[in-house]
């Protein structure tokens, strides 16, 4: 059985430890989909199809990975692509609490779906999408926590709004 498996987040902006989560995945499902939410209560910074042109750029290189925007439910995402799996990642104890009320809604609304959490390496486990902005915006430095693109593309950001966003 060919087994696919959608990731799927707000992804404003992915980070590395977002693409570690996506390369184990490769490993063990016939097909990772990125999904990417269109709408999320959060405003994001980057609108959908730069995020989606963002992450297909990151995951060139990688075999058996798409990437796509979704908005309503995710289960009824997943079933629409034939899926089985979601994959979330999971950094630290903090996480639990939302992906376990996430996996659990999930788990009633699909009885046919699984969610998998999968580890980031350890390099990654403090790294998220919030910080990174927070940092890139008061002109820290986010090398190496974020793709190249990434890093150029909130300093061109940032550089635009002073500052300020
Ligand atoms: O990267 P994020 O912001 O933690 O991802 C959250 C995401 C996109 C996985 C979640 O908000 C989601 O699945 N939204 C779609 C709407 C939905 O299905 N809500 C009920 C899920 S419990």
């Amino acid at each position: 059985m060919r087994v696919t498996a959608v990731y799927p987040g707000t992804f404003d902006p992915i980070t590395n430890g977002h693409l570690d989560i996506i390369r184990r995945g490769v490993r063990l499902f016939d097909e990772v989909l990125v999904a990417v939410l269109r709408n999320p209560d959060k405003e994001p910074l980057f609108p959908v199809e730069e995020r989606v042109e963002i992450l297909r750029g990151a995951v060139a290189a990688l075999p058996h990975v798409r990437v796509e925007s979704f908005d309503g439910l995710l289960v009824d995402y997943v079933r629409s692509r034939q899926a089985q799996v979601i994959v979330r990642g999971l950094r630290a104890l903090s996480d639990f609490e939302y992906e376990y009320q996430m996996a659990l809604m999930n788990q009633r609304l699909g009885h046919d779906l699984e969610t998998v959490f999968m580890m980031p390496s350890e390099a990654y486990s403090y790294v998220s999408s919030r910080l990174v902005k927070e940092v890139a915006r008061l002109g820290g430095d986010i090398t190496g926590l974020v793709p190249p693109e990434v890093v150029a593309r909130l300093k061109r950001r940032f550089a635009a709004a002073g500052g300020r966003t």
